[in-house]
Order: C-alpha cells, then sequence, then structure tokens
C-alpha cells in the first residue's frame, strides 16, 4: 500500500476519525508497516508486549492454548490491552494468511492515543464489544456444559437397578464390587448436582465427616482402581505404607483427590510399575505422599502443572491437578506439592492440617 492509500485507509477507521491529515502523517512517520507471512506468530500469551498493531491487510488470529478467542479483520487492531494494562501479553497471536500490518510503539500509542479522549472512548468501545462478545460465548459455552450434565444426570437412572440386582440375584447381597458401584453412582450424581448448582450460583456446602483416610485407601485399592484401565488394566501395584488416626475430612473430595494423582502416576510408569502410598503424621498434619518411578515432569513444564488447560499427555485436558489443588486447598485449608526427577519418578505430597475449620 503507498502512503497515500495507507492514510486513506487510516482515515476510515473509527481509531482515527479526529485526526487532522497533519497528525495522521506525523503518526504514520513513527509507526512501522511490517509484513508478516501466514502461520508465523508475532508472539505468545504471557510475552512483554510493548507495541500496539493495526491490521492493514490480511487475517489475524487470537488464541489461548489450541482455542481461538477472535479473528482480527483490516481496519481492527490487537495488543492493545498488554500496553494499557502494563502487563503481559493476554494471548497469542498468529496470522492466518500473509497480512500487512501497522507496528505503533508504545511512546507513539502513548502520544497519539492515551491522552486523546476521543480515540480512548474508540478503544473502550472496541474493548466493551469484546467483552460482550466473549460474555456471550462463554454464557453459551456454559450452558451447553449444563444441558449435558443435567442429561448425564437422568441417563445414570438405569444404575438404580444396581440396588434391585442386589435385592433379586442370589449371592449378590452384600457384594463388594456392587457396593462400590452403588458408591460411584451417588458420588457421580453428588458432582452432578454441584455443577449444577453453581450453574445456579448456589453455594452448597461439602459434606465433612472424622473418617479414617486408611479405610478410604483400602476401599479404592479394592475395588475402583482394580478395575481402572490405566492401574488394574496394566498391572500396576499400589503399596500402602503407614498409617493415620481418623480426622475430619471431604471423603468425596479425597476420593477424587487420590485417584486422580494415582491415574497419572500408574499413566507416567511403566505396566507393572510399582506406586507406593505413604501416609504419616508430621506435627498436626497428616502427610499423604504418592510416590511413583514413572518418567516423571519435565524441567519446563514445572512452572505451569498447575495451571488450567497444561497438559503433557496427548489426550490430557489439564484439570485433573487444578480439581486436586482447590480440594486440597480450598475445602481443607491443605497444601499440595510435588518433587520429580525427570526419568526417575515423579512424589505428590498433600499436608491436610488435622485441626482446620474446613468445608
Ligand atoms: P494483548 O494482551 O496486548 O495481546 C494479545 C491481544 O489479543 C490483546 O492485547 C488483544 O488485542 C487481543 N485479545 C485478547 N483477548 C481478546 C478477546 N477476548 N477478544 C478479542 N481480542 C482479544
Amino acid at each position: 500500500m503507498n502512503p497515500t492509500e495507507l492514510l486513506h485507509f487510516l482515515n476510515k477507521i473509527d481509531l482515527f476519525h479526529f485526526f487532522s491529515s497533519d497528525e495522521l502523517a506525523a503518526f504514520l512517520e513513527k509507526s512501522r508497516e511490517v509484513q508478516v507471512a501466514k502461520g508465523v506468530v508475532l508472539f505468545h500469551e504471557g510475552d512483554p508486549g510493548q507495541d500496539m498493531y493495526i491490521v492493514v491487510r490480511g487475517m489475524i488470529k487470537v488464541f489461548r492454548d489450541n482455542r481461538v478467542i477472535h479473528l482480527i479483520k483490516p481496519g481492527d487492531y490487537f495488543g492493545e490491552m498488554a500496553i494499557i494494562e502494563n502487563q503481559p501479553r493476554s494471548a497469542s497471536v498468529a496470522a492466518l494468511e500473509d497480512s500487512i500490518l501497522l507496528q505503533v510503539p508504545l511512546a507513539v500509542f502513548q502520544e497519539y492515543f492515551s491522552r486523546q479522549p476521543k480515540s480512548l472512548v474508540s478503544i473502550m468501545r472496541t474493548l466493551s464489544q469484546r467483552v460482550r462478545r466473549d460474555l456471550e460465548i462463554l454464557g453459551h459455552d456454559y450452558e451447553q456444559i449444563n444441558i449435558m450434565v443435567h442429561d448425564m444426570k437422568n441417563l445414570l437412572t438405569p444404575f438404580h437397578l444396581l440396588e434391585v440386582m442386589e435385592r433379586t440375584v442370589p449371592g449378590l447381597a452384600g457384594n463388594r464390587y456392587l457396593a462400590c458401584m452403588v458408591k460411584a453412582r451417588g458420588d457421580l450424581l453428588i458432582l452432578m448436582e454441584n455443577a449444577l448448582a453453581q450453574a445456579r450460583r448456589l453455594q452448597i456446602a461439602t459434606p465433612i465427616h472424622t473418617d479414617s483416610l486408611d479405610r478410604l485407601i483400602a476401599d479404592l485399592l479394592e475395588s475402583a482402581w482394580v478395575v481402572h484401565p490405566d492401574i488394574g488394566g496394566r498391572g500396576i501395584r499400589i503399596e500402602v505404607t503407614g498409617s493415620l488416626p481418623e480426622f475430619p475430612f471431604s471423603s468425596l473430595g479425597l476420593c477424587r483427590v487420590l485417584s486422580n494423582l494415582v491415574v497419572n502416576a500408574a499413566q507416567a510408569g511403566e505396566a507393572g510399575g510399582l506406586i507406593t502410598i505413604a501416609l504419616s503424621r508430621e506435627d498436626d498434619e497428616a502427610v499423604v505422599k504418592i510416590i511413583d518411578q514413572g518418567h516423571g515432569i519435565p524441567d519446563e513444564a514445572r512452572e505451569k502443572i498447575f495451571q488450567p488447560h497444561f497438559t503433557t499427555k496427548s489426550d490430557g485436558n489439564g484439570i485433573g491437578l487444578i480439581s486436586c489443588k482447590q480440594i486440597i486447598e480450598e475445602t481443607h485449608c491443605g497444601n499440595l506439592t510435588f518433587e520429580s526427577t525427570p526419568g526417575r519418578g515423579t512424589t505428590f505430597t498433600i499436608r491436610l492440617p488435622f485441626s482446620a475449620r474446613i468445608g
């Protein structure tokens, strides 16, 4: 685009409506035209950011992880948030087509936009439109998930037949595996009710009872984990060492945490490998260690392991560890940490205060 065409193009953009021709020409002098080839990533989420970009030609994709948030067309701009907030980039940006951009350095942004009320209003309008659109998308996604959870609850109904079987099929009364399935159905119903209540913004108290964690682990070991494809299915051995006194905890919560951590440990190791669950008491805390001898956590992943949607598994969705951290820290006032040596194994450590006011 030659300078006259570029001036004409900028003139049509809301952000520049009130610029005089001289101002616009001076602004162009201080900005830089850059060509970006299709597929090139301009910056990643979390990078420091000092420039804003106006799209002159082509198409730009704003994305987080693998999710596209927005497509930016000619006349629109991006990269303003890092400058306005003085924070790292809020999302990653790549060219969807061969594109031409106008790069506006921080100093030029401050000179021409930050001090001009009309241009600030124009930027606010753009941001407000983005918030409105994002809220709509979020609301729609949320509703879809609610519909699915609601229908899953209904689809669980046939599992009430388990109790009928227990009563009517000879030899099944008191069967441990049947009891495990009945409990799993009940736990699933509770989680689904919680998810639906959360959607209605209802606060549901987590039931806390004084119980034996040793017994909870023994139950999982003898039933749910035996039939888990990544544990029983691969012949993973689980050894429990030590024991704990009874103390107050959410049995469903710790069941979710232990299952997540043990499944991760099993997936990290070889078939037939060993996982140790070490229970001990340290001062006023219960300490539970889940120790595996698997491939470990790569150094570059250590910082991100508790971030939403971060996963090192090809089919993972990166929410298991977030759920563990929430249950341990928010419900039990405890903490969850890990140590790992790549190639040697990983130990996750759960600390649960016996006397915290939890729930
Ligand atoms: P910045 O945070 O500097 O870098 C990433 C850019 O992506 C950000 O500025 C915005 O320009 C753009 N961006 C981030 N989130 C959204 C969104 N929800 N809708 C449209 N654009 C966005």
